[in-house]
């Protein structure tokens, strides 16, 4: 049986109901595809469903205020995409009178829109011949075939999507795609994969020469860098709070926190720089304030692991701008912000 048959056929028996897989809707499979991209699916199921309640239509998302598409979106992480389908939706709004460009080529085009979400939105609502290359698909066509192209070189995308493209079934591309990566999460597991019992073993490359562990090849990445964050959680005795939204690019672009103070080391007490800052956010010519640590949090990305410590400082006075503490979590915060307040403050006025 060719290829794309047999994984059709293992679909049709394993595949999961999920709720973008009963439309043709090629906004809710954007969404559902965006959610997807850096999320496994059973964190991003309920992130889904909120979405597409809050938001039902591209209009919808088109009209939202900035700060609702990124409340939604808080826990998620790479709020990029949020801040990108947001815009997007504006544009297809404005320029495509809310439909949705079915042309590979037109999709590339749009922000956030990169050639894995055009190819599953083109393969399920659209019929297009373009097979996704994701993390399941480096994993599952690596070992078969026994790639020894690192996946993590620019070589490697070109090499699989063409690979893709030749197996992909052109009477069924959406079910292709989505067998392709249901295949490599369900069967094709990065550890412990169950191959005695997969439909593919006996032509296998890396399971016939025993080399599951090895595929897919990966060259060794740059080093996790190490940052050292300091939030400066103020308070006075009417429960106020400062929050700042982050405007710098990089992590958490567009969200709400305290004051940040970043630092090359943990500190154990304040020093003088770091109680300079405090002076200025208190507008004090001394210091009357007691910060002290209340917690730190270990949070890990992809590229970098933050060492966050809160500082809580009591302030006598007015805060400018203040915002009430128990209203903090109505802001789209990190989430370990949400954490810490969670834990400590959740009952505070
Ligand atoms: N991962 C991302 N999108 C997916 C989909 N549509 N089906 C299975 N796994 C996925």
């Amino acid at each position: 049986m060719i290829f794309s048959k047999k994984l059709l056929s293992w679909y049709n028996l394993n595949r999961r109901a999920l709720p973008w897989r009963v439309t043709k809707d090629p906004y809710k499979i954007w969404i559902s595809e965006v959610i997807l991209q850096q999320t496994k699916i059973e964190q991003g199921l309920p992130y889904y469903k909120k979405f597409i309640k809050k938001f039902p239509t591209v209009f919808t998302l088109a009209k939202a205020n900035e700060d609702d598409v990124f409340k939604i979106w808080q826990g998620l992480g790479y709020y990029s995409r949020a801040q990108n389908l947001h815009h997007t939706a504006k544009k297809i709004v404005t320029d495509f009178k809310g439909n949705f460009p079915g042309s590979h080529n037109e999709m590339i085009k749009l922000k956030g829109i990169g050639d894995y979400t055009a190819s599953a939105i083109g393969s399920v609502c659209f019929n297009n011949l373009e097979s996704v290359v994701d993390g399941n698909v480096y994993r599952f066509l690596g070992r078969y075939y026994g790639i020894k192209i690192p996946i993590n070189t620019s070589k490697a995308f070109n090499f699989y999507k063409s690979i893709g493209n030749k197996l992909i079934s052109s009477e069924y591309p959406g079910d292709f795609n989505q067998a392709i990566m249901d295949f490599g999460s369900i069967q094709c597991k990065p550890v412990n994969p169950d191959c005695g019992s997969c439909i593919f073993s006996n032509n296998c490359y890396a399971f016939k020469n025993s080399q599951i562990s090895s595929y897919p090849v990966k060259s060794k990445r740059n080093k996790i860098r190490t940052r050292y964050f300091n939030y400066l959680f103020f308070y006075n005795s009417k429960n106020q709070t400062i929050l700042n939204k982050r405007i710098s690019k990089g992590i958490w672009h567009k969200l709400y926190e305290f004051p940040l103070i970043e630092t090359k080391e943990i500190l154990k007490e304040p020093n003088k720089d770091f109680l300079k800052i405090i002076i200025n956010y208190t507008k004090k010519t001394s210091l009357n304030v007691n910060p002290f640590i209340s917690k730190t949090y270990t949070h890990k990305l992809t590229h970098q692991t933050l060492k966050i410590q809160f500082w809580e400082i009591f302030i006598s006075g007015n805060i400018d701008l203040p915002v009430k503490k128990s209203e903090i979590l109505s802001y789209a915060v990190p989430v370990v912000i949400e954490k810490f307040i969670d834990q400590f403050y959740k009952t505070v006025n």
